[in-house]
């Protein structure tokens, strides 16, 4: 059975990836902060055939809670076939008067999270890729493509997601010899309650829509460990495509 870990998986993009990983058939670890939302997932789950599927809550803010994911998900299952890195907070404003307060939060959920769940992920994907050299393991990121063009009022944000960027770009340095790749997805506004903010002025019908996130996520997993891809830029169609 192959395994995923999924972080931000009660609602928008990693709800989707979840659903789509549990008609595979996979054992699944979700997470968020709501134990009451991942309940009604991990039903919901269950039907649409994953395996086992195991609903610890944590805070990504809570850095001394993130290994007991990976602990919960290795005992359940093993090794980890995927690790998902979706959970993520927007924040808008500009660098002259950015509360840093916020910008401590949101470098904490977007970016620290993602490194000690990868950190403490490592064995169990080196693990998952000894069993299955031809797929090997692998790690997706949900990065944005404010990440990838800096876009003016979204600084904190866009700087938390480069740095995602990187870090998963040096896991493919790191660990690709050992099966593990690494990719970070970089959208533009998907239609999330995450986007809910701006569809005054970007309609969420013009967004790009989670199934093209989950699309995208679901062929990566099937690739072989040969091929790396370290970032995919995903652009709004009628856009000069470095925008969000
Ligand atoms: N939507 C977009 O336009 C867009 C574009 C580019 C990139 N992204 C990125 O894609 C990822 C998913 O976004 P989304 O649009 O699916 O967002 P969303 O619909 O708001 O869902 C966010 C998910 O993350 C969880 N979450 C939020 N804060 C958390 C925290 N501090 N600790 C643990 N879990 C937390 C939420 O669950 P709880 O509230 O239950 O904790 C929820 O399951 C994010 O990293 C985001 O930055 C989104």
């Amino acid at each position: 059975m192959r395994t995923a870990l999924i972080t931000g998986a009660s609602r928008g993009i990693g709800h989707g990836i979840a659903l789509v990983l549990a008609a595979r058939g996979y054992g699944l670890t979700i997470t968020s902060r709501t134990a009451e939302a991942l309940e009604g997932v991990r039903d919901e789950l269950l039907a649409a055939g994953a395996v086992r599927v195991i609903a610890p809550a944590a805070d990504m803010a809570d850095r001394p809670a993130l290994p007991g994911l990976v602990e919960a998900h290795r005992d359940e299952f093993g090794s980890m076939h995927a690790l998902i890195v979706n959970a993520g907070v927007g924040t808008a404003g500009n660098i002259s008067s950015f509360d840093m307060t916020r910008f401590d939060k949101t470098l904490e959920v977007n970016l620290a999270s993602a490194m000690v769940l990868i950190q403490n992920s490592i064995p169990l994907l080196r693990r998952a890729a000894q069993d299955d050299p031809v797929r090997g393991a692998k790690i997706i990121g949900l990065s944005s493509i404010t990440g990838a063009y800096a876009e003016r009022g979204l600084a904190v944000y866009g700087a938390s997601k480069a740095a995602l960027l990187s870090l998963l770009e040096t896991v493919n340095l790191e660990e690709s010899r050992n099966g593990i790749t690494a990719t970070a997805l970089a959208p533009a506004y998907v239609d999330t309650d995450l986007s809910a903010w701006v569809t005054d002025r970007v309609p969420a019908d013009s967004m790009i829509p989670v199934s093209d996130v989950v699309q995208l996520v679901a062929t990566l997993l099937e690739l072989t460990s040969n091929t790396v891809i370290s970032r995919i830029v995903m652009a709004r169609k009628a856009t000069n495509g470095y925008c969000a």
